[in-house]
């Protein structure tokens, strides 16, 4: 037997480890927010969540709770049986509502929530059925486009993609048009789409969402230094940092950036990161559309809306596209 002499690194470490470094050594540093969602991030987000200047997420949930039947209808005009996959589950606490709706329908159909937390996973595999009995789960633990892929190859029957929650704002509208393709290119000509996404609205509105009193959207983003520390060996000193939160009206764009505080080196593992006094780490951008710009994106990228279920204040929607023509 061999003795191991060096640190064990996993493949998941060392992935964050090079995009965290890439990032930090890069002439415009950035972060990546995917990389917000640790326990302790996975926890300030539930926070966000409940708090005032968060509107998304009581407008999504109004959406689903009052129009589930409209949304059951578009689904079950397919008289077909299908596979309800969610791209990035969660807790499900929205699409419950649903599943309920699905399933007192009688309809033909299985849940395949996918998530790139195992946890996530574990959770919803071992609470849904105590919620919804009659309901066969099959939680898929890892990369949306590998799990939609393993989805594929399980059954053969029509897809319902839900991609919600406005999780593809945290792309940009680059970003979010070639995501959009390729997941159009997983999928097959009837099967349908139903994607969230934040409004454009008043501008204030917005920027307070991001920009909270109370300072929680801070400590979200602080929360990914001080997780660097943990798990890749690294020394910020968090209180040298600021948040702060932009939102341009004009292009929709809201971006989040910690502020060096004073000039400053960073250790993580073996490499130094030098910070100027006033220089910007990107966070994270959270993308808010038209209803226009929505409509472009799906004919751009080979969908059809078909159906949009607003909230009643129009602060959110849920667009339901049809793939092709
Ligand atoms: C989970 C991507 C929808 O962008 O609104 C909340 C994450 N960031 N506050 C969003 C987030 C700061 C959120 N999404």
């Amino acid at each position: 037997m061999s003795t191991i002499t060096s640190t064990q690194i996993s493949p998941v470490t060392s992935l964050f480890l090079n995009d965290v470094l890439d990032g930090l050594m890069a002439e415009k540093k950035f972060l990546s927010s995917k990389y917000f969602y640790d326990e302790t991030g996975d926890r300030i987000f539930q926070q966000i969540m409940e708090m005032d200047e968060y509107y998304l997420t009581d407008a999504e949930m109004e959406i689903l709770q009052h129009q589930t039947d409209e949304l059951a209808d578009v689904i079950a005009a397919d008289p077909s049986a299908f596979d309800l996959i969610e791209l990035g589950a969660g807790d499900a606490t929205k699409s419950v509502h649903l599943l309920q709706a699905l399933l007192n329908r009688q309809l033909e159909f299985s849940y395949l929530p996918i998530d790139i937390s195992q946890h996530v996973i574990e959770d919803l595999e071992e609470n849904l059925p105590k919620k919804l009995p009659a309901l066969n789960v099959e939680g898929l633990n890892g990369d949306y486009f590998a799990m939609v892929k393993k989805a594929k190859s399980m059954s053969g029957r029509r897809k319902v993609l839900l991609f919600m929650g406005a999780n593809i704002g945290n792309m940009d509208v680059v970003e979010a048009k070639e995501f959009c393709k390729a997941l159009r290119n997983e999928l097959s000509p009837e099967d349908l789409l139903i994607i969230g996404f934040d409004l454009k609205k008043n501008p204030r509105q917005i920027l307070a969402a991001y920009d909270d009193a109370a300072g929680i959207t801070k400590s979200f983003n602080l929360n990914l230094l001080s997780r660097i520390n943990r798990e890749l060996d690294g020394d910020f000193e968090v209180e040298h940092f600021d948040h702060y939160a932009s939102y341009d009206p004009e292009s929709g764009a809201c971006k989040s950036y910690l502020v060096s505080l004073k000039e400053q080196l960073v250790n993580i593992g073996d490499e130094t990161v030098r910070f100027a006094q006033n220089e910007h780490i990107y966070m994270e951008i959270s993308q808010k559309y038209s209803l226009k710009e929505i409509n472009d994106l799906a004919m751009e990228t080979g969908f059809t809306p078909t159906a949009h279920f607003f909230d009643h204040q129009k602060y959110f929607v849920d667009a339901v596209w049809k793939v092709g023509k």
